[in-house]
């Protein structure tokens, strides 16, 4: 008995701190946010997380109202839902909320890629000299001459005569917009390694294509391998790809390419002038490859599908087209020069612009996370402040607080082309929830420091991705009446979403 006692009372006292550090005891404290730890202790709510992000945030956010603390995994997290107090959260200074720590860890995990605290500030300066104002018109110009390498390539050959052709819709769209994508940012093959400039343009359209179909491999194991939960044989596999791809995306081959984008060359000159072993270099390509192609393609599929889906909507955006074309003095006819579509031509498309938009409210659903570095209070738009623990994480889920929140956006589930455009055709940026403007009405890029340094160049990817469909082809799905797919419930959170399953459709050039 004497020494049965300790032996007990040991096992009560690691039994009592295993389930401290399980976070069974944590108590709401009174000027803290509704606490809901979930019925399974440490996992807490991870998995109706995991299964469906959006439907479970909507649930909790009716049970709890704009501001609660739920258990996942492990840590606490603390979603704000009123998107009239999300400045609160976006603007606060990262002594208090930093968005670096979750994001190391995950590119850690998905990438094998260590980040430097230099990262962030490189990234912004090369992205605002490349991806935007001036950066933009050579972007343009390189996505172009691509798009119609990969599009447009056998125009005026017999293979190019009006011939249907049968695609999936989402593989065509991706497809095309991921390889056009990578060409204009890691760069051309040379005339001169492959013989003649036609045999350089051939290897870029067959070696592209390679990439996009071990992309895709990739890409449809990427949720479960950022929730680390895949089962072996899927772990290998991700193992297999990601080392390919370090391979295929290597610094030493990507130099020696021409047309690489300053985006590209400047980020790694950078990172070998400052030490960074060339196999860690390998591994930040292929996280810029990520970030760059995994989401413009599936929302260019989703923007021609809700374009063919209401033929409203597309006669407008095919006016536009036809307009800005006209103005510009050209026109596509059989044997004439290939249009030349630049930065300016597609600052006069509102009408496009508000349809892009729409489409992004629709599908495109990023969890935005900070964690929390220090004690902190979180005022809410009502004027309540509430307590904030070190060691916690904040997030916004912005698809359900306010892309599809009926009183901003009537009819949420609809798509309106129009939604973003005034009467008098002008954009439309006043939307109010209980009487107030919002300044994060819809959030498809993320918000503050994070915001998407490829937006503006997203964007364009998606008007020259149309305007090309819209100038040179004829195009009808194969059964007209086929309902829009739902969406792919496993993505909540990464990005644009996708479909649980494609749509077939047909085309053929017009000239
Ligand atoms: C429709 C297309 C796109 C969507 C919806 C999108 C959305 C996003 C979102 C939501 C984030 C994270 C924001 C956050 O955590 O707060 C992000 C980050 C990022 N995006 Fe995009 N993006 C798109 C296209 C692009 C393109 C074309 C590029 C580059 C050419 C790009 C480069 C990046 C990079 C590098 C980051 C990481 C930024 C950082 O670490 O601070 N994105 N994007």
């Amino acid at each position: 008995m004497s020494l049965l006692l300790p032996i007990l009372l040991a096992l009560l006292a690691s039994v009592l701190g295993g389930l401290y550090m399980l976070g069974m005891f944590r108590k709401r404290k009174s000027n803290e946010p509704p606490i809901d730890k979930g019925t399974i202790p440490w996992l807490g709510y991870a998995l109706d997380f995991r299964k469906n992000t959006a439907a479970f945030l909507k649930r909790m956010q009716k049970k709890h109202g704009d501001i609660f603390t739920i258990q996942i995994a492990g840590y606490y997290f603390t979603f704000i839902t009123d998107p009239l107090s999300f400045g609160s959260i976006v603007k606060e200074s990262r002594t208090k909320l930093d968005f670096e720590q979750f994001a190391m860890e995950l590119v850690a995990r998905v990438f094998g890629y260590h980040t430097q605290t230099s990262d962030h500030k490189l990234l912004e300066k090369a992205s605002t000299k490349h991806l935007m104002g001036d950066g933009l018109v050579v972007m343009t110009q390189a996505m172009m001459e691509n798009l119609q390498n990969l599009m447009l390539h056998n125009i005026g050959s017999r293979d190019g005569e009006k011939k249907w052709q049968q695609d999936g819709l989402f593989h065509y769209s991706y497809n095309i917009v991921f390889r056009a994508g990578y060409l204009a940012l890691f760069g051309n093959e040379t005339a001169k390694n492959q013989g003649s400039l036609e045999k350089a343009k051939k290897f870029d359209r067959d070696h592209s294509d390679e990439l996009f179909g071990e992309f895709r491999k990739y890409d449809k194991l990427f949720p479960r391998l950022a929730y680390a939960v895949l089962p072996p044989k899927d772990k290998m596999e991700a193992e297999r790809l990601k080392r390919l791809f370090w391979n295929m995306l290597s610094v030493k081959r990507t130099l020696q390419k021409e047309n690489i984008s300053g985006w590209i060359t400047e980020q790694s000159q950078y990172k070998a002038e400052n030490g960074m072993p060339e196999y860690m270099q390998d591994r930040f390509m292929f996280l810029l490859l990520w970030a760059s192609q995994g989401n413009t393609g599936p929302a260019c599929f989703w923007l021609l599908l809700y374009l063919m889906k209401h033929p409203d909507a597309m006669e407008a955006v095919r006016g536009e087209v036809e307009k800005v074309l006209k103005e510009t003095g050209q026109q596509v006819k059989p044997g004439g020069p290939l249009i030349n579509l630049t930065r300016d031509m597609l600052l006069k498309t509102p009408i496009m612009d508000s349809a892009v938009e729409e489409t992004l409210r629709l599908t495109a659903a990023p969890v935005l996370i900070r964690a929390v570095k220090e004690d902190m209070n979180l005022k809410m738009s009502n004027g309540r402040e509430y307590a904030i623990r070190k060691g916690d994480r904040v997030a916004l889920f912005p698809y359900t607080a306010v892309q599809m929140d009926q009183e901003v956006h009537p009819e949420p589930e609809k798509f309106k082309y129009n939604r973003f455009l005034n009467e008098d055709g002008t954009k439309k940026t006043d939307f109010f929830k209980n009487g107030q403007r919002l300044k994060f009405f819809t959030m498809p890029w993320g918000a503050g420091t994070t915001i998407c340094p490829g937006r503006f160049f997203a964007t364009n990817e998606l008007k020259q991705f149309i305007f090309l469909m819209l100038s040179y082809f004829e195009f009808e799905l194969v059964n007209p009446k086929e309902e829009i797919p739902g969406i792919d419930q496993n993505r909540w959170g990464f990005g644009t979403m996708q479909p649980t399953h494609d749509i077939q459709f047909k085309y053929r050039l017009r000239y």
